[in-house]
């Protein structure tokens, strides 16, 4: 034990502690998403849901109780997400790499303190303190989501663990670098599933809304973290890539089954999870539409072909994608065209990458 202590001294001793320097750029796009995250900072209360009330008032409670239920899937993700999932990938990321992991970091910050609480904030707008907390406990005890859950921390937890061997136990026999990196791999895989394939499917109803100019101003919150998400989905994607690319064919290979399995195992749970929300109000085969859809988009962020076959999605949600289409009229909302700063769109051009392949912000449309 003795001997082991000794070890991990002098090993640290001989790493030096360095800093961030960001005038050199570590990669080709790091610094591209940092300026595209900081520009696009907002905070909920900047949204007053106000104006809303009327709307909601005059719908029927299954309406209500779907859309809710709704929200409360996409606060349980992005709490988990700000919580552990984007703190443990940050945490994963080499030491040399500061500014991506500034970037992580800070995207882990808009997760819970941001947008889990803009849906607790149209919660405490739409309804009461009882309701509020029945809200609640139906998630805590839902199965699908329970399991949806525990697939996606699962791999975390999984990578937490992996964090903890690479920080602590190099030396020891059971700690193995491309097992590491494998982890790391699956987490990110999990982390792009959760960003833009559950979140962007959470994202219909509010969306069928909004594209009726109904809820408008909850709508203006989901185009706000539907922006964040779709860069959030973009650049974890990116460093999966980046991973998956030094793995020999045949692990390539076996992984994309593994990859392939954990959609079909999330598939499940969602669609039995939409049913339980969507059936009453009549909307199931139109969200596993959008379902689809995401997931497809979510493969093509970790460098996959779709799985799906294509399909239309509603051209109504669609729209509600389309962040470029919003005009924003700054006395009555603050939207997406809400800046804290200056930034401006980005262009194709902007993400051509040395492997040649082409990440496009423009993606984030989705049309
Ligand atoms: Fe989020
Ligand atoms: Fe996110």
């Amino acid at each position: 034990m003795a001997e082991k202590i000794k070890r991990l001294v002098k090993q640290k001793v001989e790493t030096p502690y360095e800093g961030a320097n960001w005038n050199t750029n570590e990669d080709e796009y790091t610094q591209s998403f940092y300026e595209q995250n900081l520009s696009q900072f907002w905070r909920p209360e900047d949204i007053s849901l106000q104006p809303d009330l009327n709307v909601w008032s005059a719908l029927s409670d299954d309406i209500k109780l779907a859309y809710a239920r709704n929200l409360l899937v996409l606060t349980f993700l992005d709490t988990y997400q700000g919580d552990i999932g984007m703190p443990v990938v940050g945490r994963s990321i080499d030491e040399r790499f500061h500014q991506r992991k500034a970037v992580i970091n800070y995207m882990a910050a808009m997760e819970n303190a941001i947008h889990a609480k803009s849906y607790s904030n149209i919660f405490m707008t739409y309804m009461t303190t009882p309701e509020i907390d029945d809200l609640f406990r139906w998630g805590e005890k839902h199965a699908n989501l329970q399991n949806i859950m525990k697939l996606i921390v699962g791999e975390y937890k999984a990578l937490d663990k992996m964090n903890y061997k690479k920080q602590f136990m190099e030396d020891d026999p059971s700690f193995n670098e491309r097992e590491f990196e494998v982890q790391q791999w699956k987490a990110m895989v999990a982390s792009v599933f959760l960003e833009t394939w559950l979140f962007y499917s959470g994202f219909y109803y509010p969306l069928f809304f909004y594209g009726q100019g109904k809820l408008m101003q909850a709508g203006e919150i989901i185009n706000l973290i539907l922006r964040d998400e779709s860069i959030h989905g973009l650049y974890v994607g990116r460093l999966a890539q980046e991973i998956y690319e030094t793995f020999p064919v045949d692990l390539q290979d076996e992984l994309q089954g593994w990859m392939n399995k954990f959609l079909l195992d999330l598939y499940h749970e969602v669609g039995e999870l939409i049913e339980s929300i969507y059936d009453a109000v009549e909307l199931t085969h139109d969200v596993k539409i959008f379902v689809r859809y995401n997931a497809n988009k979510a493969l093509m962020n970790l460098g996959f072909e779709p799985y799906f076959e294509h399909e239309d999605v509603n051209p109504v949600v669609l729209n509600g994608l389309n962040t470029e289409t919003k005009t924003m009229d700054n006395f009555s909302m603050k939207g997406n065209g809400y800046q804290k700063m200056k930034s401006e769109m980005l262009k194709d051009s902007d993400f051509y990458f040395t492997n040649e392949k082409i990440i496009k912000f423009g993606e984030e449309k989705w049309v």
